[in-house]
């Protein structure tokens, strides 16, 4: 079986390409913005007609969520039309897609976790852009899972854990946002759970939530982050309000994860549990 997955070099794609040594069975090829720019439908096209995999892992997206409102035409492009391009491609050759969603899909209101049969609407440009993507999907006629996830951090590329580690080396007091509640997602613990997905004895067509277990806010992350690595700063509970953003983001993001532990079987480690292992390797 041949596996094609985009966005090599983002922390997904950094991660699944450090898991493909578990998996020699397969046959896998990475493909970033160089060899596939998911700008450029053509392109897309032209890859995978070279390449012909039985499966697409699409973890290759526009990810900067606040440059996104001003610039909603490219992101669309990538989130929206290249998923369009991909799925189309999928059904015309029966092949599967494996696509990667977000939590920025939902408003942020909900005051229980988040299942996959609750209504979406998007807080943000980014998250739209991301739910027509999961629509041209689901349209294409091709076989899919989408799986969307949150806060996702890596020992690879910019995120939450690594901003705060240079932060709290930098000063003596950080203010972090309290009133925001989801569930972190170690990208190592999301890889592996898409080559379970892949894996699987069945594949069920559908969508997925994913993340670590646990409910906490970023103070708490930001918190734990100080702990392990044994920081001194002294750390503020601030709210959303004081540390505007241009894109809006959700009270409450956090996922259940119900669907796809009983339908792959995945295991979902403690939030806190994967930090330290991630604090551990970084
Ligand atoms: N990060 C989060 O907190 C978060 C939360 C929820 C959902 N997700 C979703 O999870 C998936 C993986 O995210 P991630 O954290 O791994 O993102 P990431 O680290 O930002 O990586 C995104 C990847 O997409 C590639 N890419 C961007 N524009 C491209 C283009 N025009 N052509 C080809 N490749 C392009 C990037 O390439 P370059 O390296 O060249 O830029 C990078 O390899 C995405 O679908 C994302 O929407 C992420």
């Amino acid at each position: 079986m041949k596996i094609l997955i985009t966005g090599r070099y983002g922390q997904l794609g950094s991660e699944l390409h450090d898991l493909q040594a578990n998996y020699p069975q397969y046959q896998i090829v990475f493909v970033d913005r160089e060899e596939m720019d998911l700008s450029n439908a053509d392109q897309i096209i032209e890859v995978l007609d070279k390449e012909q995999p039985n499966v697409i892992v699409s973890a290759g997206a526009y990810t900067a969520v606040d440059k996104a409102e001003s610039d909603q035409q490219l992101c669309d492009a990538i989130n929206h039309l290249a998923v369009k391009t991909i799925g189309d491609w999928a059904a015309k050759n029966k092949v599967k897609v494996v696509h990667i969603s977000t939590d920025y899909v939902f408003d942020g209101n909900s005051e229980t976790p988040l299942k996959e049969t609750d209504t979406p609407d998007p807080i943000n440009v980014y998250g739209l852009t991301k739910l027509k993507g999961e629509e041209a999907l689901q349209t294409s006629g091709a076989v899919y899972v989408i799986i969307r996830t949150a806060w996702v951090y890596s020992t690879y590329g910019a995120n939450f854990v690594k901003t705060m580690m240079r932060l709290m080396n930098e000063r003596e007091e950080l203010g972090v946002v309290a009133d925001q509640i989801g569930t972190p997602t170690y990208a190592r613990d999301l890889a592996q759970a898409i080559m379970d997905v892949i894996s699987a004895q069945n594949f069920v067509q559908g969508i997925y939530h994913y993340s670590n277990e646990g409910k906490i806010s970023w103070y708490d992350f930001a918190v734990a982050i100080k702990e392990i690595n044994g920081y001194t700063t002294k750390m503020n509970a601030i709210a959303s309000d004081a540390f505007p953003t241009p894109a809006k983001r959700p009270n409450f993001s956090l996922l259940d994860k119900t669907k796809i532990k009983d339908t792959y079987s995945v295991q979902v480690p403690n939030w806190r549990t994967s930090l330290e292992e991630m604090i551990a390797k970084i």
